[in-house]
């Protein structure tokens, strides 16, 4: 018998209701939009509802809090979590910047609480086989790489506004470079740790948000190489590419038509391997799954805390490159 709260019913918080389902055995939920919380009960099986995520908490005993309210959120309810003796799972990014987090990642590691971030990729089928061609060394080393990642924010959420929507919001957390950070836990995970960051972070299209709508980072890893990323919100038709460059060959990924691409730089052929949407939509119950086993069978958390702020730490640093016009070191 498990039981979670699941803190913002929105559209990723309802995804989450979906997954949990199959492993936790009550259902909490707490969301400030009235609306929200009747389609959710209507929805799925939901055993209480609250409007308020400190009232949920004072009055229950939760095995797991998900956090999946918007950016600016993330950090004050993660702190009542915790100090409520929770496991928490917390939706990318793991908040509006790095400050705070140490002493929730501290709080978790004293009281042996699991905490996980939300950055599903990882769980891709292909992202997986990406990371064991790249492991396994057999198209030599990473020279740089290209990360292309866009999208119209407009088309996102057909049901509401897109200025309504966080993601139009700057002190909400939206915008391109924290919305499509798993590019750079993408990054992180498959090729290396970044050691320095330079990054135009602004505004260039029409639409009317505060938050940034594109942002380019140009990073050297630690390893050396070099990696270009270009995040946007602006891109009228939906881009999600990695360009690896290896030194005996060359491998692109494609997110939207879910295919690897290989090129054997020995053989000079290429040869393509290929998903189906279904196996890409796969991830978020794989992630249901590892976070439950985290809990309940002493699994090792994959993206805790302590790795989100890693990423975080780009995110923060690309912001003050492009406030600074100046490279900013990741490493303290
Ligand atoms: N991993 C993924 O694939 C993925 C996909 C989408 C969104 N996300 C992340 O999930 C989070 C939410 O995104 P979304 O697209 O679901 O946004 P959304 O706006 O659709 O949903 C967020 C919900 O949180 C609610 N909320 C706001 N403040 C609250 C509070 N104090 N208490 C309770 N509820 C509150 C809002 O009313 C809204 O219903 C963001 O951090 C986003 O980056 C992750």
């Amino acid at each position: 018998m498990k039981k979670i709260l699941i803190v913002g019913v929105g559209s990723i918080g309802r995804r989450h209701i979906e997954n949990f389902s199959n492993f936790f055995s009550e259902i909490d939920i707490a969301e400030i939009n009235k609306e929200r919380i009747s389609k959710a009960c209507n929805d799925f099986n939901i055993n209480q509802s609250f409007e308020d995520y400190t009232i949920a908490l004072e009055s229950n005993n939760y095995d797991a809090v998900a956090i999946t309210a918007p950016p600016f959120m993330h950090l004050p309810v993660a702190k009542v979590a915790v100090s409520k003796n929770c496991h928490v799972f917390i939706e990318k990014p793991l908040g509006m910047s790095v400050t705070g987090w140490n002493e929730i990642s501290d709080i978790c590691k004293e009281n042996n609480l699991i905490n996980y971030v939300s950055f599903h990729h990882r769980h891709i089928p292909y992202v997986k086989r990406l990371k064991e061609i790249l492991d396994s060394g057999k198209y030599g080393k990473v020279l740089n790489a290209n990360m292309r990642w866009g999208s119209y924010l407009p088309d996102w959420h057909p049901w509401e506004d897109y200025r309504s929507f966080y993601m139009a919001k700057k002190e909400q957390g939206g915008g391109a470079l924290l919305d499509e950070s798993h590019g750079i836990d993408l990054i992180r995970y498959l090729i290396g740790e970044p050691k320095r960051v330079a990054a135009f972070v602004g505004n260039v299209s029409d639409l009317e948000i505060t938050s940034d709508d594109v942002a380019f980072l140009t990073m050297e890893l630690e390893n050396g190489s070099y990696v270009q990323i270009n995040f946007d919100l602006l891109s009228r038709y939906p881009r999600v590419s990695l360009e690896i460059v290896l030194s005996d060959g060359s491998i692109y990924m494609d997110r939207v038509d879910h295919v690897l691409r290989i090129y054997d730089a020995k053989l000079k052929e290429w040869r393509e391997e290929s998903w189906s949407k279904e196996e890409f939509m796969s991830a978020y119950q794989v992630q249901a799954k590892h976070f439950f086993d985290c809990i309940s069978n002493n699994a090792k958390s994959l993206t805790d805390i302590a790795d989100g702020i890693k990423t975080q730490r780009v995110i923060d640093m690309s912001f003050k490159s492009s406030e600074t016009n100046s490279f900013q070191q990741i490493r303290v």
